[in-house]
Order: C-alpha cells, then structure tokens, then sequence
C-alpha cells in the first residue's frame, strides 16, 4: 500500500515503520505524504485504537529530514517546507488515539522532531538524539524548537539546538526526552505492554487526556478552563458511568 512505510495492525495497535534504511529513514517528500495519509488512517480507522512510529533497520529512527531535497527547494518556499512538516505532526500530536514512537537508532532533527510529535517516547540503549540543523546552518522547523523546549526546558533545548549535540538514550532519558529505555530487542514488546495497559481503559477518556495535556501547550487555549470543559465531557459519557459503577460493584469495567 506504501512505498516507503511498512505498516501492520494486530490488537487493535497500528505499527508505522519508516522504511527506506539505506538513507537512515530520512524523511523525503514521499515519506511526508505517505505518513499524513497513514496518520489521517489511526485517527479515522474504528479497528485502530493507538499506533507505534519506529524506524526499520537497526540504525536508524529517523536521520531528518532529507538534507538533499533541501537543495531542489527554492529559497522562498522555506516557510511553506516547514508549515508542511509541522501541520504533519500536529495531526499526530493531536490524533485522539496515543502514538507512541519506538525510538531505535538515531533520531536526528526531523527524526528528534517526529519522535516528540508522538505523546511519548520509549527508546532503545542504541539510540541517539539531536536537533543538528545550525551544523546546516537552518534550525529545526517540524517544531522541534517549541516541542524540545516543552519537554526539556529552556536551558537544555537552548543548549543542544545551538551545540547540535547528540544525547544517548540514558541521557535523554534523564531529561525527561524519553520515558523508558530498552534493549534493542524489547523496545517493541515494551511499547506494545504500555500501550496493552492503556487500550484496557476509556478510550473516550483517554482521548481527552490527550486534549486536555496538549491545551497546556497551546497559545489560543487556557488550559484550566479547557480540562474543565473536557471533564465535562467525561463526566457525562457511558464510560465514565461503566466505570464508576464497575468500581462500586468490585469488577472490571466494560468500556465502549
Ligand atoms: N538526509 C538525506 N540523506 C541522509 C540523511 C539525511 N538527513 N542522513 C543520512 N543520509 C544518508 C547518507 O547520505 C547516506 O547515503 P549514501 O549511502 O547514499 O551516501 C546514508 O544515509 C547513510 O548515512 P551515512 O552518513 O553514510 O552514515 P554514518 O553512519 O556515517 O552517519 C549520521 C550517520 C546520522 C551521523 C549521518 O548520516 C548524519 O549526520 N546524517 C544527517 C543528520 C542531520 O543533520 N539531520 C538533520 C537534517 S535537518
């Protein structure tokens, strides 16, 4: 169905594998668009309840962008390059099912970029992240300058855009880049365990956890006020009700 992503459903999980490793995965205008479809297909797709983005091979995640299209992109198409990019990754940053990336190799400036688009991150001990674009003499532009600030805090994000260093995954882990670190071989299987524990509740619930987390970070959004909005909603689905009612008669819930 695609040409440079592999995909696979089982458990209600969607796995999108990046796949063009002999460029370490970076990402081409091929790999953008076929990645908007497939994320347009987790949000849309009643058989899909959450999704993992990971790389294929063992080296990569993802490398970037593709730093040789930059050179067929004329100079005032710049912003629309990135605008492209960054509207990718809000699709995903706001699907109301969880994506997770499944970091396994390098994750470099768009790489680093599409990992932190996804609602959190695991990585393997092999990993290597960083938002190297100022050794190109760009900056990160898929949202990596706001989304490494929100994750790690000013300093931190400061320091490796301007230093274009590279962090392992035990560091990045320190900094709150990466929730759990892994052996390459359990990185899946570890991802595929969370994501068990989380399909085993609300659903509709799970979903506005997702909005309520992301108005934090949003500019046009009070964040308080839209929690209480989303609360509501809640408050007042079969959901919330099955769950109330299962706690009270000492069951599992049932949720829809
Ligand atoms: N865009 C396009 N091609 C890329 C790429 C990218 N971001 N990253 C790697 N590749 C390609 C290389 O050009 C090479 O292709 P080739 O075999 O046709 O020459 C292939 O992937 C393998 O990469 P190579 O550099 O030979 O591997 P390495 O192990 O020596 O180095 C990296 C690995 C990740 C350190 C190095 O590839 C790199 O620095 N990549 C660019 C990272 C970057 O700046 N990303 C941000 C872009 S904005």
């Amino acid at each position: 169905m695609y040409t440079t992503l592999l995909t696979n459903l089982e458990n209600g999980i969607f796995t999108i594998t990046i796949n063009r490793p002999d460029k370490l995965n970076a990402l081409n205008t091929m790999v953008l668009n076929e990645l908007e479809s497939a994320v347009q297909r987790v949000c849309e797709d009643e058989n899909i309840k959450a999704a993992i983005i990971t790389g294929q091979g063992v080296k990569a995640f993802v490398a970037g962008a593709d730093i040789a299209e930059f050179l067929e992109v004329p100079d005032e198409q710049g912003a629309a390059f990135s605008r492209k990019g960054q509207q990718i990754f809000f699709k995903i940053e706001n699907c109301p099912k969880p994506f997770v990336a499944a970091v396994n190799g390098f994750a470099l400036g768009g790489g680093c970029e599409l990992a932190m688009a996804c609602h959190f991150r695991l990585a393997s001990d092999t990993a290597k992240f960083g938002q190297p674009e100022v050794n190109l003499g760009l900056i990160p532009g898929y949202g990596g300058t706001q989304r490494l600030t929100m994750l790690v805090g000013k300093g931190k994000a400061m320091e490796l855009m301007m230093s274009a260093s590279t962090i392992d995954a035990n560091e990045a882990k320190d900094i709150g880049l990466v929730n759990y670190v892994t052996s390459p071989g359990s990185l899946l299987e570890k991802t595929r365990e969370i994501l068990g524990a989380i399909l085993s509740k609300s659903p509709f619930a799970v979903s506005k956890v997702i909005a309520a987390v992301n108005a934090f970070y949003s500019c046009d959004k009070n964040g308080f006020s839209e929690e209480a909005t989303l609360f509501g909603e809640v408050f007042a689905s079969g959901d919330k009700k099955e769950g109330t009612r299962a706690f009270i008669e000492k069951r599992k819930p049932v949720f829809k």
